[in-house]
């Protein structure tokens, strides 16, 4: 599988609301992204993945499409879209966008007509069945909380929606539905996007028994149990899958990514030489944090020991087949600094010996923006900070259910998504530099002392060590082996230690990493070589220094 062209890509996340705003409406806008591509161009990253932009009501952030054609007024034109592809194209930059083709929004003009007309031609595009004695056809709950089942109207009929109310889910079993969506990705493949990170994927078929008139077992006190084990990975995805490349990703050569978790025995039929996508992230470290209870997530206790073997059994069967996307953060996860260092422990030591412990693996990096900055949670002080829909539903039917609000709020306020929702942090003027007007959501007060111009004046920062990280990893005589050279795991015998070497037939790089607030002796043959990159200036002999991270060449 060598040769691919993305396999070179370092790709930057934008969250378009929370990046830079030009017109003082408090959101960010296409022509902020446009004004700050030199700064990305300076970082060295050469794709920029944006979460949606499509015209939407913004019930979940725009994850709800109502116009797959068009941007969504709030972000600028579809002009700026085009000045942004072409823009970043002549800083040597691609541009992917977010598909949500799972679901789209209330407001869509299908499920509009479908709303207004029972015999509306566009509603087999979507999954309607009759209820069962006059309610929801089955228990069935869907990811935000609540039945997956809604009423049309006053009738007996109710469409399924995985995620939110707002979300209808598409019927993919629909031959005219599928290819309506087809010609929408051809578009904007044609307009010169260069693929796709694909939203919530593997939901696209829906087992016979999720949709039937059925009383599951209740997994929680609502009554109502996860739809999940129905509808995800279900057998009969591949047809769909396969649709999309053949018809979309291969004749464009494209790079997808797929939000999915994707066992073993499937990797080859989704990220093989013939797969469906070219790589699929890992929710398996960048969830150790979480586990489900009484149909709810919450916080559990884990270990960096327990996160490593996690992080090695990933690359080592990724490996077999194709490549991963290694990620820290995304616009649904808390910042990564909060959630995997102490907050005793927090330094630009610890920070950077994090990033390079995910940067070298094998696949195409991800950073999600600010991340670079070493951002940190928000300290939200209320329920009323926050802006995400999922949240606010999880709090408001806590307090229904008469269960603990705090308890709720206490599990947000170190894992809600607003945590990485909150204004990339540009300099030390009002609002971070992100907006002249009123921010959507509240700025993160850490933007004062954590922010890009004074990060990128200061010579010893996170954002010199991200840049440093990029230069390594471009550099002609260690690009191919940190690009596509195996991973091998290294025993350390020590839980706090990380080592691992990526190797090719000619060369070998080796991460080596301490990732606690010790000084940790290390095996003499570790910490031999030619140092290409280190988050200290001096080192020890025989020891690392606490949360001492080192790139060597063997
Ligand atoms: C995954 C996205 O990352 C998340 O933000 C969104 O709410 C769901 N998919 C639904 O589209």
């Amino acid at each position: 599988m060598a040769g691919k062209w993305w396999q070179k890509a370092i790709v930057y996340q934008i969250y378009p609301k929370s990046f830079q705003d030009t017109n003082g409406d408090g959101i960010g806008d296409l022509q902020g992204i446009i004004r700050r591509l030199d700064y990305l161009q300076d970082l060295g990253v050469n794709m920029l993945w944006l979460c949606p932009i499509n015209v939407s009501p913004m019930c979940d952030n725009g994850y709800d499409i109502e116009d797959y054609y068009h941007i969504d007024p709030s972000f600028g034109t579809d002009e700026d879209f085009e000045a942004l592809i072409r823009e970043a194209g002549s800083r040597q930059m691609k541009v992917i966008m977010d598909l949500v083709v799972n679901h789209c929004s209330y407001r869509h003009k299908w499920f509009q007509d479908v709303l207004r007309n029972p015999a509306s031609p566009y509603a087999s595009y979507f999954i309607i069945r009759e209820g069962f004695g006059g309610k929801e056809p089955n228990n069935l709950r869907c990811y935000p909380g609540g039945s997956a089942w809604e009423r049309i109207g006053n009738s007996n009929r109710f469409y399924f929606h995985s995620f939110a109310k707002e979300q209808p889910d598409l019927d993919w079993e629909n031959a005219a539905l599928r290819d309506e969506i087809c010609t929408m990705m051809n578009y904007w493949q044609d307009k010169g996007v260069a693929g796709f990170r694909v939203d919530a994927i593997g939901n696209l078929k829906k087992s016979d028994q999720a949709l039937s008139r059925t009383r599951f077992e209740p997994d929680g006190e609502d009554g109502l149990t996860s739809l999940a084990p129905y509808v995800l990975m279900q057998d009969g995805i591949q047809d769909y899958l396969k649709e999309m490349r053949d018809r979309v990703f291969k004749p464009h050569d494209s790079f997808t990514v797929a939000e999915v978790s994707v066992p073993e025995h499937k990797l080859l039929e989704f990220i093989g030489p013939d797969g469906y996508f070219s790589t699929v992230f890992d929710f398996s470290y960048t969830d150790i944090d979480v586990e489900e209870r009484g149909g709810a997530t919450w916080k559990r206790p884990w270990t960096f020991r327990e996160m490593k073997e996690k992080i090695i059994l990933s690359q080592m069967d990724v490996q077999k087949y194709g490549f991963a996307s290694p990620y820290l953060e995304n616009h649904d996860q808390p910042r990564s600094v909060s959630k995997y260092i102490p907050s005793r422990d927090r330094s630009y030591e610890s920070v950077t010996a994090l990033a390079t412990m995910y940067f070298f693996l094998r696949g195409v990096p991800f950073i999600f923006q600010g991340q670079e900055l070493g951002m940190e949670n928000c300290p939200f002080r209320s329920i009323e900070d926050f802006r995400d829909p999922v949240a606010l539903q999880r709090y408001a039917q806590a307090l229904e259910r008469g269960e603990d609000p705090e308890a709720v709020f206490a599990y947000l306020r170190e894992r809600g998504r607003d945590h990485g929702r909150t204004p990339m942090q540009w300099d030390s003027t009002e609002n971070a530099g992100f907006s002249e007007g009123t921010p959507w959501i509240m700025v993160n007060p850490g933007y004062v002392q954590c922010n890009a111009l004074s990060q990128m004046r200061e010579g010893h920062s996170i954002y010199h060590y991200y840049k440093d990280m990029i230069t390594l990893r471009k550099k002609e005589a260690y690009a191919s082996v940190l690009e596509t050279g195996w991973f091998v795991p290294v025993e350390t015998r020590d839980d706090r230690l990380f080592c691992y070497r990526r190797e090719n037939d000619s060369q070998s790089v080796r991460v080596l990493i301490n990732f606690s607030a010790d000084y940790v002796r290390v095996p003499e043959n570790l910490m031999t070589g030619e140092v290409l990159l280190s988050n200290r200036e001096a080192s020890e002999n025989g020891r690392l220094m606490p949360y001492h991270a080192i790139v060597f060449s063997e």
